[in-house]
């Protein structure tokens, strides 16, 4: 007799019937009002390759506060700037929880980094560590002169493609730039791309966040988790194997050659100062630096790079736009110098073309899930504990009782009012909002803005081989960020004298 398969059938069993005990629990509450699901799955046939568009035609019609089923999991979906402020600022507490997740317990060493982790003691302690290695404010103007430094080589690199008249993968060398500051911020200096895998060091990162993005059945029936039916599991620990041996060789790397006296400490320096320390409240091992290195990695990567890369497509769809961000430039920082990270609180219409490709293309347009720590109540709905919820930043950008032409790309909306990304105005959070906010927003909006004014002031951008620039693909690519599914090609002219 196969053993596993009984103790499997058992445990599926107490599963079913403590959902459908929970479910008819809830059933005489009030609950948000949602599509109906299909036995078994529930409305989880409902999400196609881009979720976050399937889920705002959903709240079209049922609502801001939309109730569906993930097969057993209660989802909450939340549409509006006004229901987005109750579950992250009014009921934060609550909703500070993060749901089970496959994924992140495979390649994040048990859920030991942060984005995944429990709400809890562990969880502070880890956001705290982090913003003491790398994203405190000291720690980001430390990090200004390397920042530069990357730069100023993409720059040489566009400048050379501009004398050939050259078309360039835009899209490919600001993920190169984004990984090699990022690199040289955690580990202290630039990695080869191939000295992570043969697929080179990016392609790794975005497999593992489409991985971690993909939903995969496991999260919602886990007692199926075992079978990996989607081979989402399988693909995760090959991700896995190739992260963990690759940190490993960087931490013994700075085991063996410790930084002198006087030399910029990385962020695997200082979390290596903690390791073994009776400071801290939990003890520091191996497998906690390489789960948060990895946070930092993904947090910081890919996150920028696709905000720079959805902001530049749309400059060059709207030429006009681009050419009043020129002039802001060239009133500014003027044409004699490159523009400085000291000139970014100057460059208004900057700011205002950066929050509106934020809008139209939030980075992580679902936030990451939370979820409810205990029942609630929200505007008069019942939200069972342990609701998977889901915050549409997409959809709350879009929505039409808060902006006007909400699909046009038009910076000057923000001229002369208040609202602000960073999480006080619920229109637009595309960093989320609260405890479980980005803690990496600052670095991520120094890094986009600094590239994007760099490549505009030195440089006019041209569509190759004539095409229009309504033509321009603007599909969209869904994982935990979602970024382009074209790359970006162009041809530079270099237009500063020097
Ligand atoms: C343009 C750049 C960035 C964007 C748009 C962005 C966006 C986000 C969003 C939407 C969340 C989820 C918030 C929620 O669930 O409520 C998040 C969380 C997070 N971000 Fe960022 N992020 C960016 C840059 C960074 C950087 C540079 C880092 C670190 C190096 C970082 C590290 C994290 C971490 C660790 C979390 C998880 C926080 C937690 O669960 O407590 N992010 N970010």
């Amino acid at each position: 007799m196969d053993w596993s398969w009984i103790a499997l059938s058992l445990i599926a069993l107490a599963y079913v019937v403590r959902a459908l005990l929970n479910i008819s629990k809830n059933k005489h509450k009030r609950l948000p009002p949602g599509p109906r699901g299909i036995p078994i799955l529930g409305n989880l046939h409902m999400l196609g390759e881009l979720p976050h568009q399937d889920l705002l035609r959903l709240a079209k019609k049922y609502g801001p506060i939309m109730y569906m089923r993930f097969a057993l999991v209660p989802t909450i979906v939340v549409s509006s700037p006004q229901a987005a402020e109750q579950f992250l600022k009014t009921n934060d507490l609550v909703f500070a929880g993060r749901p089970p997740h496959e994924g992140s317990r495979i390649v994040s060493y048990d859920r030991k980094g942060i984005s995944f982790t429990d709400y809890g003691p562990y969880w502070r302690n880890m956001r705290k560590l982090c913003t003491l290695g790398l994203l405190s404010n000291l720690r980001i103007s430390s990090f200004q002169p390397l920042r530069r430094e990357e730069l100023d080589l993409l720059i040489k690199s566009l400048k050379e493609a501009a004398l050939a008249r050259t078309a360039v993968d835009l899209s490919a060398k600001i993920s190169s730039l984004s990984a090699d500051m990022s690199c040289r911020m955690i580990f202290g200096k630039k990695y080869m791309d191939k000295d992570i895998d043969e697929r080179g060091f990016k392609a790794v990162i975005q497999e593992g966040m489409q991985l971690a993005g993909a939903p995969n059945i496991g999260d919602y029936i886990p007692f199926v988790a075992p079978l990996d039916l989607q081979g989402l599991a399988r693909r995760m620990k090959a991700i896995s194997k190739v992260f963990d041996a690759f940190f490993e060789k960087i931490i013994d790397d700075h085991i063996h050659e410790p930084k002198e006296e006087g030399q910029p400490k990385d962020l695997i320096d200082v979390m290596l100062g903690y390791m073994g320390s009776k400071e801290n409240e939990f003890q520091i091992e191996r497998s906690n630096i390489k789960a948060l290195v990895l946070d930092m990695l993904a947090g910081s990567m890919d996150t920028s790079a696709t905000a720079i890369e959805w902001a530049l497509a749309e400059l060059l769809k709207n030429p006009r736009i681009m050419k009043k961000v020129q002039e802001e430039l060239e009133k500014v920082v003027g044409m004699e110098r490159k523009v400085e990270e000291s000139d970014l609180e100057s460059l208004e219409y900057l700011d205002m073309v950066v929050k509106e490709t934020l809008r139209l293309h939030p980075v992580a347009p679902l936030l990451i899930p939370h979820e409810s720590l205990e029942d609630c109540t929200v505007n008069g709905f019942h939200i069972p504990q342990k609701s998977r919820v889901m915050v549409n930043t997409y959809a709350i950008g879009r929505d039409p009782n808060v902006w006007t032409d909400a699909e046009k790309f038009l910076p000057e909306r923000f001229i002369g009012s208040s609202i602000d990304l960073r999480g006080r105005d619920f229109q637009l959070i595309p960093f989320g909002s609260g405890r479980r906010g980005c803690p990496g927003m600052q670095l991520g909006l120094t890094v986009v803005r600094l590239v994007l004014a760099q490549l505009v002031h030195c440089f006019d951008w041209e569509l190759p081989n004539g095409m229009m620039p309504s033509e321009l693909d603007m599909t969209e690519e869904f994982g935990l960020t979602v970024p382009r599914a074209k790359h970006i090609l162009a041809v530079p002219t270099y237009r500063l004298p020097n």
